[in-house]
């Protein structure tokens, strides 16, 4: 099932990702696709303000991949850019300490990667609209994780 919406801010982008957010367990993984600016880094901003982490979720542009560490010993966030990466397979190559599948994985990919590295991973799309403060968000997800986002 797919659940679209609109924001109209990037605050509004940010609580969205905290909803969903609130619904990830260990071993969930979360595809975020759209172009550059389009919010992948915002909506995974949203997604650590629900869990408690250590650490400010930036733009990981410049290194693949940032670990942040669970405060409360649940789940660690894995954020990764896969921007230079071609298949998202290599992320099981990269020198993580955590374990993925005790892990939320937050892929920003945004070039239509195959997936071939988790079961079912929670799709995100964000696209810009004629607005410069509006996005449009679809997320794909089974039916038990939208039932509760609406
Ligand atoms: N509705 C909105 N949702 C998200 N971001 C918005 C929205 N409106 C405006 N913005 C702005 O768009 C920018 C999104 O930047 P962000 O770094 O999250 O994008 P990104 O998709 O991660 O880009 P990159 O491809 O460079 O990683 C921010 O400057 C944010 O303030
Ligand atoms: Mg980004």
């Amino acid at each position: 099932m797919v659940f679209k919406t609109t924001t109209k801010s990037n605050k509004e982008t940010k609580e969205l990702g905290a909803k969903l957010g609130k619904l990830l367990k260990a071993g969930d993984a979360v595809l975020l696709d759209g172009e550059l600016g389009a919010g992948k880094t915002t909506f995974t901003q949203g997604i650590a303000s629900s869990l408690n982490i250590k650490g400010e979720v930036t733009s990981p542009t410049f290194v693949i991949a940032r670990e942040h560490k669970s405060l409360d010993n649940k789940a660690n966030l894995v954020h990764v850019d896969a921007y230079r990466l071609s298949t998202l397979a290599e992320i099981s190559q990269l020198d993580l300490t955590s374990d993925l599948e005790e892990s939320i994985l937050v892929v920003e990919w945004g070039k239509g990667l195959v997936n071939d590295l988790v079961d079912q991973p929670i799709k995100v799309r964000i696209i810009h609209s004629d607005n410069e403060n509006e996005r449009e968000i679809e997320i794909d997800a089974t039916d038990e994780i939208l039932g509760k986002l609406k």
